[in-house]
């Protein structure tokens, strides 16, 4: 069977106990730690930036992966930048890349894993000539720049999509889903094929941020 990474949103945080939050997560059986860098062009939000993500990653627990998802333009300007300061995997927009290939390569000489995401309308198949490069596929499952947004119904088949592509091109790229995703919706998501699942709201705002991501962890494993 399958181990779901289940990725909390940091964006979701109490920032205000930051510390608090990050050992929380620490402690749960989240692998990853989902960052959303934005940055008022890309999205009309901004979240927060390199000082905070320094203070994210000298709390963060080593095994814990840090996922970092940019939503800004011209993402190339900070690949080392967010290297340097713990990124694991680093995503960038399909919509913000102009020269898709060279940024992932970019992305892999500085030695992470690169993901591309791809917005609500954008359809999977404009992967079908990198997919192979590509260690993760992030799809928004929401428009991003936001929490706490509904989830978009449509995601399900275009996971399914994407599931069949990386299936027939013989590539080992991982699907995340970023956006609205809860206990309703994580099973039908993983059963779909997905392997990763952003949850912001859903944990930080539940009684029991803890508990609720061993409950989307126990739901991925049934
Ligand atoms: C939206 C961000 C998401 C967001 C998810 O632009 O990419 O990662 O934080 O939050 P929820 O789970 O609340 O939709
Ligand atoms: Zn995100």
């Amino acid at each position: 069977m399958k181990n779901i990474k289940i990725a909390p949103s940091v964006l979701a945080a109490d920032f205000a106990n930051l510390q608090r939050d990050i050992e929380m997560m620490n402690d749960s059986q989240a692998e990853w730690f989902h960052i959303d860098i934005m940055d008022g062009v890309f999205v009309p939000n901004i979240s927060f930036g390199m000082p905070v993500l320094e203070a994210i990653n000298k709390h963060r627990n080593a095994n814990k992966v840090l996922d970092v998802h940019l939503m800004i333009v011209d993402p190339d300007r900070y690949i080392k930048t967010f290297k340097e300061l713990g990124a694991d995997i680093l995503t960038v927009h399909y919509e913000a890349c102009t020269h898709l290939h060279r940024t992932i390569q970019a992305i892999k000489a500085e030695g992470m894993q690169a993901g591309v995401a791809l917005n609500p309308h954008t359809p999977v198949s404009v992967l079908e000539d990198i997919i192979q490069d590509l260690d993760l596929v992030l799809i928004m499952s929401v428009n991003p720049g936001f929490g706490g947004q509904s989830f978009i119904e449509n995601t399900y088949d275009k996971v399914r999509r994407l599931k069949a592509m990386i299936d027939v091109k013989g590539a080992k790229t991982i699907i995340e889903i970023d956006g609205g995703v809860n206990d309703k919706n994580a099973k039908a998501l993983v059963d779909a094929g997905a392997e990763a699942l952003v949850a912001g709201n859903f944990v930080f705002k539940s009684a029991d941020p803890k508990a609720t991501i061993a409950q989307l962890k126990e739901i991925t494993l049934k």
